[in-house]
């Protein structure tokens, strides 16, 4: 297993899928008109979101979502293999990427509770063995906090992004807990966005595809088609629980309290609120 990492401006980066080369390629990178990027803190729905825009860019139709990998169709542009995959005649391309703002601009920000961010991501590097050892929940979500996970601060990540939307020309915003209560009116605010209009039977064959029963068994998507020294579906599966609040099954009273007091201090500069529960 590969444990090694890459830092790139102060933030460290999985070193099996990053490095210098990409990092300085995703930040560099010459956006076309017609590209679409997804951004997210890990953890935060980034594989539904791919999973939306695919099928929804097919008017509905599942079959590029469940023939061709979700990596293939909506590459990571800081991943290494991001240049193979593009190709720059394609028109309408599918991006994704874990970047902070002040490394990009352009976009479908997706956030979600940090509570459930947390617990999601505790999970992940139970099952991913690319990341760091997560140690006891309680280290996990003290590094969390600090902000010394990968992919760093969630509260940097979340409001450098929104704080900063205005700046960025095509921005939608767009949270997990949206998408879960409301899907169907989420996939009208993607399609208005991205000025792909659906008939109704193409909407409702796209909400198909992107419930999260669906999607956990996609292995186009759900990561199984990962061996498993690098993804270990034993400890964990990618596809995991889906839901809002789940994180009251992880965290303590006290770990909630001390979380809460963080929140607050480190949140007062942005307008934002999450739901916390279903
Ligand atoms: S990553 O590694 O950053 O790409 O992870 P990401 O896709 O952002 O987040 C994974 C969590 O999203 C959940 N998920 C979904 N929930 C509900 N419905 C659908 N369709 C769906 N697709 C993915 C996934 O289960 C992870 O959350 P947890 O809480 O661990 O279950």
């Amino acid at each position: 297993t590969n444990k090694t990492s890459e830092t790139f401006h102060g933030i460290t980066f999985p070193g099996h899928l990053h490095t210098q080369d990409s990092l300085h390629y995703a930040t560099h990178f010459k956006f076309q008109d017609t590209d679409t990027l997804i951004v997210t803190y890990p953890k935060s729905g980034t594989t539904w979101m791919q999973e939306i825009v695919t099928v929804m860019s097919c008017k509905g139709d599942a079959v590029r979502a469940q023939t061709q990998p979700n990596w293939n169709r909506a590459p990571w542009l800081e991943q290494y293999y991001c240049p193979d995959v593009l190709n720059a005649s394609q028109e309408n391309r599918i991006l994704t990427t874990h970047l902070p703002y002040n490394l990009l601009a352009a976009v479908i920000y997706v956030a979600r509770n940090p509570k459930d961010v947390a617990v999601s991501y505790y999970y992940f590097h139970k099952m991913a063995k690319f990341l760091p050892e997560s140690g006891t929940f309680s280290e996990f979500l003290s590094a969390f906090l600090e902000g010394t996970v990968h992919y760093g601060s969630w509260f940097d990540h979340v409001k450098g992004w929104t704080n900063n939307a205005r700046n960025i020309h095509n921005f939608l915003y767009v949270t997990y807990e949206e998408m879960s209560r409301t899907l169907r009116a989420s996939l009208e605010r993607v399609s208005e966005f991205l000025q792909c209009p659906l008939v109704e039977e193409e909407l409702t064959s796209t909400l198909k595809s992107c419930s999260f029963s669906s999607m956990k068994k996609n292995c186009m998507v759900n990561y199984s088609l990962i061996p498993q020294e690098i993804m270990d579906h034993r400890k964990s599966k990618f596809m995991r629980k889906g839901k809002i609040g789940d994180w009251v099954n992880t965290f303590s009273e006290e770990q909630s309290c001390t979380f809460d007091a963080i929140y607050t201090s480190r949140m007062a500069d942005s307008s934002l609120t999450f739901v916390w529960c279903n």
